[in-house]
């Protein structure tokens, strides 16, 4: 297996640290031909999160995203199974639906062609103009949709490995949470745009070190010398245990139970899941460029926890961004670095094994 470090096309010796034993050179937070790279290797062939099944209640109820460069849509059949498509027309390659919402026919706003919710062309306007085209044989391209715990995950592409298996046991994980992941609500969502690589927000929540200095007051909840990490598939488990503080008790955002737990972790490529008593926060990355991503939270409950902890809007992102902005300053600050000659990891200790962990993931991607 071919080291990602050593990778020929991919490593810019002019970047490298001459001290820096681990982590990635400083050119894969920057390059365009990485990025590129990446699309490829990694965006198009992984599953990802896109939204929550109770979105798309009836037939016809569609969404659109975007997974990795590759504009999707997601709709409900007439049978009640979710489909998911490439939002592109096969006549000329117009983008076919925009946003959210119901249709009766996935029609082109080009010229027309319209498709049923299974992605057949049904339709098109003057069909005499095509003398040579058999309808029948007309189609969207298809990619694969499933869910867990009602979250809808898409893959781009249409055949390969089931998203169970993908999970690799990470559900079972997020299923000793005592709350019903299917009976999640969306009550909150709000995104950033970071100057940032996507790799760097991903490697800073993948470890707990920085917690008593970067965050020393806001998550004086959490318990960092006793934090479980465990690597499952290409994911991570981040157990985290609550202290017994006082502060546990009061804090209005996180509610900790005294002596209670979160169950946190990433799911590879971009997803990241945090539980609490009151609530669950997902947050998602989208890379929009080398240097730009996509942050996005979506803040759930259940019926059980909206009446019990009803959701103020203003309280709790407060609470949120005070985390977050702590987390992008210097998530900021590492992509600020990654064009000096001194950049590189020089070690990581056992606690930041997350990020080892998802390099190696990435190194099975990276291979040419
Ligand atoms: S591009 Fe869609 S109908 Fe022409
Ligand atoms: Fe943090």
């Amino acid at each position: 297996m071919m080291n990602i470090f050593s990778h020929p096309s991919l490593v810019d010796e002019t970047t490298s640290s001459h001290q820096a034993k681990v982590g990635l050179p400083g050119n894969y937070y920057f390059s365009e031909q990485i990025f590129a790279y990446e699309q490829q290797t990694i965006w198009r062939k992984t599953w990802q999160f896109v939204g929550r099944e109770s979105d798309l209640a009836n037939p016809g109820d569609y969404l659109t995203c975007q997974v990795g460069d590759q504009p999707m849509f997601v709709i409900r059949d007439n049978h009640g199974k979710l489909q998911t498509m490439h939002n592109v027309c096969p006549h000329r390659g117009a983008r076919m639906l925009e946003g959210q919402g119901n249709c009766q026919r996935v029609r082109c706003p080009y010229h027309g062609w319209n498709f049923n919710y299974e992605g057949n062309l049904k339709g098109l306007p003057r069909a005499e103009c095509f003398p040579n085209l058999d309808p029948s044989a007309v189609y969207l391209a298809k990619g694969r949709v499933e869910i867990w715990g009602g979250f809808i995950f898409v893959h781009p592409e249409s055949q390969g490995e089931s998203l169970v298996s993908y999970l690799a046991g990470f559900s079972d994980y997020l299923n000793q949470y005592k709350h019903s992941w299917e009976e999640l609500q969306q009550v909150d969502h709000w995104f950033y745009e970071e100057p940032a690589n996507w790799k760097f927000p991903i490697e800073n929540y993948l470890e707990c070190y920085h917690l008593s200095v970067v965050h020393a007051q806001s998550l004086k909840c959490f318990d960092p010398k006793n934090i479980i990490y465990t690597p499952t598939g290409r994911h991570y488990q981040i157990f985290v245990p609550f202290t017994d503080d006082e502060f546990v008790k009061n804090h209005p955002a996180f509610l900790g139970e005294p002596k209670g737990q979160s169950y946190q972790g990433f799911i590879f490529p971009n997803m990241m899941v945090n539980t609490a008593k009151d609530k669950v926060s997902v947050f998602k990355l989208t890379p929009l460029s080398p240097t730009r991503t996509k942050f996005e939270v979506f803040i759930y409950q259940t019926k059980a926890q909206i009446e019990e902890f009803p959701y103020q809007i203003e309280k709790f992102r407060t609470e949120f961004e005070r985390v977050l902005n702590e987390d992008f300053r210097v998530v900021r600050s590492l992509q600020a670095s990654v064009h000096s000659q001194a950049y590189g990891v020089l070690q990581l200790a056992d606690i930041e094994y997350g990020i080892s962990h998802f390099h190696q993931v990435l190194s099975g991607y990276y291979q040419p």
